[in-house]
């Protein structure tokens, strides 16, 4: 059985476990959230540079196929060296800007990440890529935000939802035509996003794109265009670096929400 490594800061990867799972419903998943030192978002990229390759080595240990960096700031601060030295396919997640440009010609887009993310040489690289990213897409750095969502506490909603309106819906000027969800952690919450402005503002992420990707890094066809559906039960062994039994909890309920059904090895 092919044995994926998912990892992320906290609960926000299981968003592109969940796009993963559709294309590879037989796959044995290994998840790692290194809670002990969430959030990463307003920490330095050495920082998580470090514990990205410490999770990439717990992966290699553990026998894995290929690893997924499912967590936009361990992307942009790490993919590029572990991937010098990597033995497995190292997938990771970039916001679906290029998308977003090309599924929206007109007006501007928002894209929402953590600070680390905003200001760091992987988005600037791709904002010079595309043509009109730099007129059309307007960063905003989100500190706190993941945070709130990983906190799971009884009153998060609450929190985040103030939180958007405060931080996030001054910058939905009319012109908006999308929003990018440029963290894993928002995916858990675009509803709230795109309905933030009393209008339908679609919002897109990258999970799709990783879970794609990563089928063409392990030759495996894909049958279809369409996403997949997902499958109602998974085999997924959870390893959260800080509070294990909770973080498993609140990952199984997640899953659980999209009709899916965890057992582990
Ligand atoms: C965070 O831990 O700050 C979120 C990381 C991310 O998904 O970019």
């Amino acid at each position: 059985m092919m044995r994926i490594g998912v990892f992320d800061s906290g609960i926000g990867g299981l968003s592109t476990l969940l796009a993963c799972l559709r294309y590879l419903p037989e796959a044995h998943f290994l998840f790692y959230g290194d809670t002990a030192h969430s959030p990463y978002g307003d920490k330095s990229p050495e920082q998580v540079r470090q514990w990205t390759e410490a999770a990439y080595d717990w992966f290699i240990r553990a026998g894995v196929d290929a690893v997924v960096l499912a967590c936009n700031t361990a992307t942009s601060a790490a993919v590029s060296p572990i991937r010098e030295y990597a033995d497995v396919p190292v997938i990771g997640i970039e916001p679906a800007i290029k998308k977003a440009l090309t599924l929206y010609p007109e007006g501007k887009i928002l894209l929402l990440a953590t600070t680390m993310t905003v200001a760091g040489a992987k988005l600037e690289q791709l904002l010079t890529q595309l043509p009109d990213a730099r007129q059309r897409v307007i960063p905003l750095a989100c500190p706190g935000l993941a945070e709130r969502i990983e906190s799971q506490r009884t009153d998060w909603q609450q929190q985040v939802r103030q939180y958007l309106h405060r931080q996030v819906l001054p910058a939905c000027t009319p012109d908006i035509q999308a929003i990018v969800l440029g963290c894993t952690h928002y995916c858990w919450i675009s509803d709230w996003s795109s309905g933030l402005a009393g209008r339908a503002i679609p919002t897109l992420d990258g999970n799709d794109g990783v879970a794609r990707q990563l089928c063409r890094r392990l030759d495996i066809p894909l049958q279809t265009d369409a996403c997949p559906e997902l499958p109602g039960a998974a085999s997924i062994d959870f390893h959260f670096t800080a509070e294990a039994a909770a973080k498993t909890r609140v990952a199984r309920l997640l899953l659980a929400a999209h009709g899916i059904r965890t057992q582990s090895s």
